[in-house]
């Protein structure tokens, strides 16, 4: 690696105390840029594989970071990126043997049809230009997207995305933007319970029928139907089996192109296939793709059939990105790429995913708020509920074991999930067994607090202060846990 020791120190040094960082962000940064634990945000100076480190070099266990898809800092990535960046960084008019090769092995992970690259920097560009894509090739405006979805900041990707529309401050959605319930058989609309022995991907498929045969009749059709292969901001939602055979099958009759997209879930997460959308059968027209590929470089694409390419080529419109396919992004993409293979993370992805999942799902059998457990690969969400027959949202508790678990145990996690009680698990891939362990004993340990705070003892505070007041049996469990997982890799050993 080209980067000397004394070099890398003065990289990971703190520059400002944490008060000073603070400051300095609420002065310059707008309030409206979110902030994780904001009433105590975290300040990560460093990551290496699945651990981040804060300033005090305190490990953090980082079950959120789906970017950091083979790991914080994976060597191979950061020389691929440093070595490209020490050689020629241009745009893509020019010729680049990397952003060929990058479109060769993309198109490689996808079905045949889908064989022709768009190069952008990141999800919300990607979703942006598989916008402009299908309503060209259609000719036709009306977007169909599903309640819940995110799908990126830009002007034209918020008007479908509901998880931001819908807020109390957010823009009206335009009326060229029709919404369907999301598939979320546990907590949607429809829920299973409601509608035991029947098909749910068939329940769930019929508003978006609706919506198609209502746009026909209005002369208006479909340019669009979009949405995640699996939402995850919808809470880690899998939609039922057959849903987008059947999504699919009505956009196309009345001449509408499938978007999937898969910034978050692609690339191996899911662990049986390297994209979400293989666990349904189905191939999508366009698919996006970003986050997970530059592994915390802004890199992302758009890649289509040459029908639709061919259609936006005759536009006489060229396409330019100045960013988009610089040879330093495809390079890291490349390498993220040959790192999921040859360190065989997407069986890595089925293998811990599918412990944990399992692990997670003992749970239920012993805590009444853990209400749903699902998930496939290192895709997972916990729901919280108060009662398990009415489904309702265990909001404020989603929110404590969140805080505790930072606080207390050093561990990642978020919640998510139209009440916010969802709590949710996309870690980097290199995820082990031993971390999955990690993360079932203390989030068992939040649950059992939770547990004897509904039997009438107080929830203590989240922090770490409050362990005084935690119980004997839980100090043990905490012990044991030092015991078992205290690290003292407080270098970067990785470059
Ligand atoms: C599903 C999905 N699509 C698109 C985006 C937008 O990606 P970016 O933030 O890279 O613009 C996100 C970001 O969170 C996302 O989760």
């Amino acid at each position: 690696m080209p980067f000397p020791r004394e070099q890398l120190e003065t990289v990971v040094n703190e520059k400002l105390c944490k008060i000073e960082t603070i400051k300095l962000r609420n002065k310059y940064i707008g309030q409206a840029c979110q902030l994780f634990y904001r009433s105590d945000p975290l300040k990560i100076v460093r990551g290496q594989g699945q651990y981040m480190y804060d300033e005090q070099g305190t490990r953090y266990l980082d079950c959120i970071n789906n970017v950091a898809h083979v790991g914080h800092c994976h060597p191979k990535v950061v020389t691929a990126g440093s070595l490209q960046m020490a050689t020629i960084s241009t745009n893509n008019r020019f010729l680049h043997d990397e952003l060929v090769q990058c479109a060769k092995t993309l198109t490689s992970k996808l079905p045949s049809l889908l064989s022709v690259c768009f190069f952008v920097n990141s999800g919300s560009e990607a979703n942006d230009l598989a916008l402009r894509l299908a309503r060209n090739y259609t000719k036709r405006q009306d977007v169909i997207t599903l309640d819940h979805a995110y799908h990126g900041h830009l002007t034209s990707v918020m008007e479908i995305s509901p998880y931001k529309f819908n807020q109390p401050g957010g823009d009206p959605k335009p009326d060229y933007v029709h919404v369907a319930p999301c598939p979320d058989v546990y907590g949607g609309l429809y829920k299973d319970k409601d509608y035991q022995c029947s098909d749910m991907a068939e329940i769930y498929s019929i508003p978006i029928r609706g919506i198609c045969e209502r746009l026909k009749l209005q002369g208006k059709g479909v340019a669009a139907f979009i949405a995640e292969s699996l939402q995850s901001c919808g809470g880690q939602i899998i939609p039922p089996a057959g849903y987008f055979k059947k999504v699919f099958e009505a956009i196309r009759s009345v001449g509408g192109v499938c978007i999937m997209d898969e910034v978050q879930v692609g690339f191996g997460r899911v662990g049986s296939h390297y994209w979400g959308f293989e666990l349904q059968d189905v191939v999508p027209d366009i698919v996006t793709v970003a986050k997970p590929m530059g592994n915390g470089h802004p890199v992302g694409a758009v890649i289509t059939t040459p029908e639709i390419a061919n259609a936006f080529y005759n536009t006489g419109v060229t396409y330019f990105n100045t960013y988009g396919g610089n040879p330093v992004s495809c390079a890291i993409a490349n390498a993220v790429m040959r790192v999921i293979d040859e360190e065989c993370l997407q069986e890595n992805a089925r293998l811990v995913g599918d412990y944990l999942l399992k692990q997670c799902r003992e749970l239920k059998y012993e805590f009444d708020i853990v209400g749903d457990v699902r998930g496939v690969g290192l895709f997972i969400g916990i729901e919280l509920v108060k009662q398990r027959d009415s489904r309702d949202a265990a909001t404020q508790f989603a929110h404590w074991v969140v805080n505790r678990m930072k606080e207390m145990h050093k561990i990642l996690v978020s919640s998510d999930g139209p009440n916010d009680n969802v709590v949710k698990l996309k870690p980097p891939m290199c995820f082990s067994q031993e971390n999955a362990d990690e993360f079932l004993l203390a989030f068992r340990e939040c649950l059992s607090m939770l547990k004897k705070q509904r039997e009438g003892d107080n929830l203590p505070a989240t922090n770490a202060a409050a362990i005084t007041t935690t119980t004997n049996s839980s100090m043990e469990l905490l012990s044991n846990k030092k015991q078992i997982f205290e690290r003292r890799d407080h270098l970067i050993k990785s470059v």
